[in-house]
């Protein structure tokens, strides 16, 4: 059905896997189009829950924007490119309600680390590096690099890892808050499933609004308490909290239903 992704639907996690491991993954236009496409499928195909994003093969998660695809750009065309590519991927990855996760596979190099940063958490083998390496191409990260390494990371961790296109690997990227946790490479996707399927087990309406209301906190919002107070307000309509409260207090477990 993909070019250059895979897709398997498991327990409600859908699994999208960036498949060109002879090129490391890179997000050439294909896997840019594509991951927009399967996107509006985890934002609209109620069999699924949440997401997973990984690389194909044992190096790499995503090793950055196709670099073959750049010397015919120009000012303009640079700046198409990284507009279309947040607006489609980079922030509907964010923005969505359902949790998506990044399981971080080897190699999470620019817009790899890019995409890594706007999934909802990270989540990596102990053989990923993380890095935004394009200075060396005389470049700045174009996909939101700037603003989500900084807010995940800080300033001062930011600004070195970006001017000195080091990486770091999986360890350190623990200890900065860039990723959650570490796992062997070989329990990495299972162990990311664990976490999605016990965020399952919760009230979908909450779980969106919370991924609203802590996406507000990341990004500077003004509003971000009243809108708090908003949706707090929203979850008190729905059945699920109905359904969450009363289990509570009759000793049994929630059956939510998304409503
Ligand atoms: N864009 C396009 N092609 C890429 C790529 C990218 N971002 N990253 C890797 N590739 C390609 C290589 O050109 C090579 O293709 P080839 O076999 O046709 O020559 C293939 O993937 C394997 O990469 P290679 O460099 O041989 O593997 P390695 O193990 O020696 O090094 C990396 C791995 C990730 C360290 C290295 O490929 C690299 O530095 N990639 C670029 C990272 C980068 O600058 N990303 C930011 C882009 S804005």
């Amino acid at each position: 059905m993909y070019k250059t992704l895979l897709t398997e639907l498991e327990k409600g996690t859908l699994v999208i896997t960036v498949n060109r491991p002879d090129k490391m993954n890179a997000l050439n236009k294909d896997v840019i189009l594509e991951l927009g496409v399967v996107l509006d499928d985890v934002y609209n195909n109620s069999e699924i829950k949440s997401a997973i994003i990984t690389g194909a093969g044992e190096k790499a998660f995503v090793a950055g924007a196709d670099i073959s695809e750049f010397l015919s750009l120009d000012a303009e065309g640079g700046a198409t490119l990284a507009r279309e590519g947040q607006a489609n991927v980079f922030d509907k990855i964010e923005n969505c309600p359902k949790p998506i996760a990044a399981a971080v596979n080897g190699f999470s190099l620019g817009g790899g680390c890019e995409l890594a940063m706007a999934c909802h958490f990270r989540v990596a083998g102990s053989n990923a590096k993380f890095g935004q390496p394009e200075v060396n191409l005389g470049l700045i990260p174009g996909y939101g690099g700037t603003q989500r390494l900084t807010r995940l990371v800080g300033k001062g961790k930011a600004m070195e890892m970006i001017m000195s296109a080091d990486m770091v690997g999986a360890d350190d990227a623990k200890t900065l808050g860039l990723v959650n946790h570490v796992f062997a490479p070989e329990e990495l996707l299972a162990k990311t499933k664990e976490i999605l399927q016990k965020i399952q087990s919760k009230a979908p309406i909450a779980v969106a609004q919370v991924i609203a209301c802590i996406n507000d906190a990341s990004n500077g919002s003004h509003h971000g308490f009243e809108n708090e107070i908003e949706r707090f307000g929203a979850c008190f309509a729905t059945e699920d909290m109905k359904e969450g409260v009363n289990s509570f207090l009759e000793k049994r477990k929630p059956v939510f239903k998304g409503k």
